[in-house]
């Protein structure tokens, strides 16, 4: 199976109560392949203890500059040679006046300076201390160095106030972390996707919906989102937290769904057909519970819009990719429906090995080719449709 790009990551802890949230990214980035050396300052090792991060690292962490880990007694140079990537989470006041300075006072601090990779920064503290002055002129500072500032939220503070400076959660530093490795190869477009299922009501608490789970059109999102793109994600329901990096809209039938795909149109390049939207709804939803009857009812259905076939008939359409999901004669059924539906790309999965799970394997099929995209995670293939639609533009 395709892995995500592993990368080697340096995570710098300074002291903040949001140290405890950088064991939590430890562990994330652990689990998404990643390889981290946990490198903390003295300050850190009052908040969370060394003996943490070491066994969610499982390596030993690094906190003196005059421990002698590294063979030749140069451990920030050693250290810093072998990182893809330098984050510091959290980033204390202090410690972005260090940086900005070119202090090197301490082996985080030096190997900042030491170092020939990115460097990424995400500040944790206190309202006053984010607002004050100082901080906003080394925050500057970093800016024009070239350093990457994962900013702050507002919200409540461990200090009981609220406001600037609370430290972005674990999860959303990972996808910020690995979006710094993504080819911008979609700078500049606007990416709409759609996801999930949608929900046809029969009455006030029943439906027609669908095992799609929203996994790939999510992804997706983010993959164009990390190549740069502006993305708006027009999803059905699905269970799934919406994405922090993409505007998204949450629909629930289809004709909900057409409503805000057109109304969001006009400005967008690349339309990327996710959903599975329901073929066909209930003629006339009833406004009241239906009572259980001693003969079966019969369901009158009505066809839904085809909203992909509507928006490639636009006069100027998007660059528009659909999705198939087949359970057999999968390429030959995809290519028909690419043809009809008059789009450019279409990309098929078996939809049994597919729907609701986090891998699948993908055909991308174009008018006089088709590329196999062997079985992985659906973020792994997300990113390579995405290299692909670019290099189709
Ligand atoms: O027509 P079919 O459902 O087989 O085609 C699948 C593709 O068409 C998907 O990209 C899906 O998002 C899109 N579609 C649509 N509106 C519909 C049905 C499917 O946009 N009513």
């Amino acid at each position: 199976m395709t892995q995500i790009n592993s990368k080697r990551i340096l995570l710098g802890v300074t002291g903040g109560i949001a140290a405890y949230k950088a064991a939590e990214l430890t562990r994330l980035l652990v689990k998404a392949g990643h390889e981290v050396q946990v490198v903390m300052t003295e300050a850190a090792t009052h908040f969370v203890g060394p003996a943490t991060f070491q066994a969610l690292s499982g390596k030993p962490v690094l906190t003196r500059l005059w421990d002698g880990d590294a063979g030749n007694g140069m451990a920030h140079i050693e250290v810093s040679r072998a990182s893809d990537i330098i984050l510091i989470s959290p980033a204390s006041a202090n410690f972005i006046a260090k940086l900005a300075h070119g202090l090197a006072d301490d082996l985080l601090s030096t190997l900042c300076l030491a170092r020939a990779c990115p460097l990424a920064v995400a500040p944790a503290m206190n309202k006053q201390m984010w607002d004050n002055p100082a901080t906003q002129r080394n925050l500057a500072q970093l800016r024009l160095d070239g350093v990457t500032l994962f900013e702050p939220a507002s919200g409540a503070q461990a200090c009981g106030e609220v406001g600037m400076g609370r430290m972005q959660e674990a999860a959303a530093l990972l996808i910020e972390l690995e979006a710094l490795f993504q080819p911008k190869c979609l700078a500049g477009q606007r990416v709409m996707v759609t996801a999930g299922p949608t929900y046809e009501a029969i009455d006030p608490v029943r439906g027609i919906t669908n095992l799609s789970s929203g996994k790939m059109g999510y992804a997706l999102a983010r993959a164009a989102w990390e190549a740069g793109a502006d993305v708006v994600l027009i999803t059905g329901p699905t269970a799934l937290a919406l994405p922090p990096h993409a505007r998204a809209i949450q629909v629930s039938s289809a004709e909900e769904m057409q409503a805000a795909v057109m109304r969001e149109i006009e400005p967008i390049s690349i339309f990327i057909s996710v959903a599975a939207v329901a073929d066909y709804r209930v003629a006339q939803t009833a406004e009241q519970k239906l009572k259980k009857t001693e003969t079966a009812p019969t369901l009158l259905l009505t066809p839904n819009p085809d909203i992909l076939a509507q928006v490639a008939a636009r006069p100027k359409p998007p660059f528009c990719v659909g999705f198939a999901a087949e359970t057999e004669n999968i390429a030959a059924h995809a290519q028909t429906k690419r043809q009809h539906k008059n789009i450019p790309l279409i990309v098929a999965n078996r939809a049994q090995n597919a729907l609701g799970q986090d891998e699948s394997e993908l055909i991308l099929i174009d008018f006089n080719a088709s590329k196999l995209l062997p079985r992985a995670q659906k973020l792994v293939l997300a990113r390579q449709v995405i290299a692909h639609i670019s290099e189709m533009l």
